[in-house]
C-alpha cells in the first residue's frame, strides 16, 4: 500500500517498547526506536556529521524517530531535539528514555534534550541559542520511486508532508545561528537557493548555509531580517 494513507497509532510492542504502528496491526510489526542497533563506526566521516560542522550546541528541529539525533549526539554534539507530532514524540521519548537507562548508551543519550513542541515556536522564543540548526522536513516521495522503508512510511502516515518547511527555514534564519543544515532528497529543490556547501550521500544531500554566506545574506534582505 504505497499511495493510501493509513491510520497510525503509538502502542507497546511485545518487548514493552513503544512503537509506531498501523492501527489494528499485530503488535511488534511497527517501528520502535532502538538505538542499540545503530552502527557508529566511522561516524565522524558521515556527510551528516561533516555538514553540521564543529561540535557544539545543535538544534534538531525535526527529530522524527531520532535517527539523525542519535548520530549527532554520538558524534559529540549537544542536541536539543524537537518533535511536534504527539505520536512520533511518544515513540522517540520511549527510545531515548530506554537509552538513558542503558549503561552502554547513557553517555550518548545524556547529550540529548528532547522536547515536544513546534520548532518554529522554539526558535521564535529567543530563549536559547544554537551554533547549528538542522532541518529534515518530510518531502513528498518522487513518483515511481522505490517504496520507502517502513519507519519512514509510518512517520509519513502519522504527520503527512511538512508543507510549512519554508516557515521553519525562515525561523531558523531569524534565530541567527552560525550554520543551518537542510537534508533533502536529491530530486528536491533546496529550501533556499545556492547553499554555501553541499555534502552528498547516496540517497540524500545536506545543504549547508553559513550565516555570512551570500545565500543567507540575500535571503535576509528579501525577508527583511
Ligand atoms: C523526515 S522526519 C525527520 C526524520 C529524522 N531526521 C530522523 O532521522 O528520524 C520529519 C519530522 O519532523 C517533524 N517536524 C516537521 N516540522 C516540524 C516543526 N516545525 N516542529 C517540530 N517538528 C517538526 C515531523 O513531525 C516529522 O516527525
Amino acid at each position: 500500500m504505497s499511495g493510501s494513507k493509513q491510520v497510525v497509532a503509538a502502542e507497546f510492542d511485545p518487548d514493552g517498547r513503544m512503537e509506531l504502528i498501523v492501527a489494528g496491526e499485530q503488535p511488534g510489526h511497527g517501528a520502535a526506536v532502538d538505538f542499540r542497533r545503530v552502527t557508529l563506526r566511522g561516524i565522524s566521516s558521515q556527510p551528516l556529521v561533516r555538514a553540521c560542522g564543529e561540535r557544539g550546541r545543535l538544534l534538531d528541529a525535526t527529530a522524527g524517530l531520532g535517527g539523525d539525533t542519535w548520530i549527532l549526539a554520538a558524534a559529540g554534539f549537544s542536541v536539543t531535539a524537537i518533535e511536534r507530532s504527539s505520536l512520533v514524540y511518544q515513540v522517540l521519548r520511549d527510545g531515548v528514555d530506554r537509552a538513558k537507562a542503558d549503561l552502554r548508551l547513557a553517555t550518548i543519550a545524556s547529550r540529548i534534550e528532547l522536547r515536544r513542541e513546534n520548532a518554529v515556536d522554539v526558535l521564535q522564543s529567543n530563549s536559547d541559542s544554537w551554533a547549528t540548526i538542522y532541518l529534515d522536513p518530510m518531502y513528498p516521495p518522487k513518483p515511481g520511486s522505490a517504496l520507502a522503508p517502513k519507519p519512514i512510511r509510518l512517520v509519513r502516515d502519522a504527520v503527512g508532508d511538512d508543507l510549512d518547511s519554508s516557515n521553519l527555514f525562515l525561523a531558523a534564519v531569524a534565530a541567527k545561528c552560525a550554520r543551518i543544515v537542510v537534508k533533502r532528497p536529491h530530486h528536491a529543490e533546496p529550501l533556499c537557493a545556492n547553499p554555501d556547501i553541499v555534502f552528498n550521500s547516496k540517497l540524500v544531500r545536506y545543504d549547508v548555509y553559513v550565516r555570512e554566506g551570500s545565500s543567507l545574506r540575500a535571503f535576509r534582505e528579501r525577508a527583511n531580517l
